[in-house]
């Protein structure tokens, strides 16, 4: 399947990111955890050169509790801290400032050796289109929300709002493109609904999601439609149809109505909580 990717305002939104990435101290990295080499943009380490990091895994609710916590070690052992959050709760947001504080120590106690005491920690949501961005900023900002005004001079036309008395969030998230050369990269990020659907085939991406679910032993087809898994996938997806009564006129399955139901009941958690990648089948890196 061929996934055309995001169009060209992405080289508008990198240069953005490029500006406000130098107004600050740490840059938070929002991944989705079901597939975060995935949604994890491959420039990253050379646009945060020099800042301090944080990768938070979010929507941690639908991937693989133990995956998670693999992933997390795996980001710690390439000395970036890495915390897995439901960006929609705000009783997440209280370890994150905790990190951020951590991943910043070294430079605030730098600060206070040259006598800059009350300079808060300035920090930055980034993170590819639908990874929850928003949800997070609006989430943790709820937690003790000041908008602090522009800066004139220093952060021009720029909103930041204070967290606490330590620490500012830059209100705008930096947005990142995905790898889009990688076609598993391009399936993996449309089975998780961060590709329009428009460009994306339904069908195929179906057969896609029940050959993973069938590669990695995941009862949950069974479980949930009560139907016989153990057919090819397009036999699998005809089952699902049936058993969901998504019929064409003279009661033949329509697999592409089928299809579509699927894929909504795996990006809204309703087939458990499934992770499409783990380190362990991390090579590149
Ligand atoms: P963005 O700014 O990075 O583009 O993402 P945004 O916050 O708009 O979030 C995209 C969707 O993901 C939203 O769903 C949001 O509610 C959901 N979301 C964000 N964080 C989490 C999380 O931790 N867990 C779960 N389960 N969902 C989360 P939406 O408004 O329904 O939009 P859509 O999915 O219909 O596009």
């Amino acid at each position: 399947m061929n996934i055309q990717w995001y169009p060209g305002h992405m080289t508008k939104a990198k240069r953005m990111m490029q500006e406000d990435i130098k107004l600050i101290d740490i840059v938070i990295e929002l991944l989705d955890a079901r597939a975060p080499k995935s949604s994890r943009n491959p420039d990253i380490d050379t646009l945060a050169n020099g800042k301090s990091r944080l990768v938070l895994l979010n929507k941690q609710d639908l991937a693989d509790q133990s995956v998670n916590q693999k992933w997390s070690e795996y980001f710690k052992g390439k000395g970036i801290l890495c915390h897995a959050v439901d960006a929609r709760r705000n009783q997440d947001m209280k370890p994150v400032m905790q990190l951020i504080e951590q991943a910043c120590k070294e430079k605030t106690e730098r600060d206070r050796a040259r006598g800059i005491l009350n300079r808060p920690i300035r920090a930055m949501i980034v993170g590819i289109p639908n990874v929850g961005k928003s949800t997070f900023i609006n989430s943790f900002a709820k937690k003790a929300c000041t908008k602090v005004g522009n800066k004139p001079g220093v952060t021009k036309g720029k909103q930041w709002i204070r967290l606490s008395k330590n620490v500012e969030l830059l209100d705008t998230p930096g947005i990142l493109w995905p790898k889009f050369e990688d076609p598993e990269v391009g399936l993996h990020l449309a089975m998780i609904g961060s590709v329009n659907d428009d460009v994306v085939e339904l069908y195929a991406l179906a057969l896609h999601l029940i050959e993973f679910l069938q590669k990695n032993d995941c009862n949950t087809l069974a479980e949930r439609y009560n139907i016989d898994v153990t057919g090819e996938a397009p036999y699998i997806l005809e089952q699902i149809a049936l058993a969901r009564s998504c019929l064409k006129k003279g009661g033949e399955a329509d697999v592409d109505k089928a299809a579509k139901l699927l894929l909504d009941d795996f990006r809204s958690g309703r087939l458990g909580r499934i992770s499409l990648e783990s380190p362990e089948t991390e090579q590149s890196e």
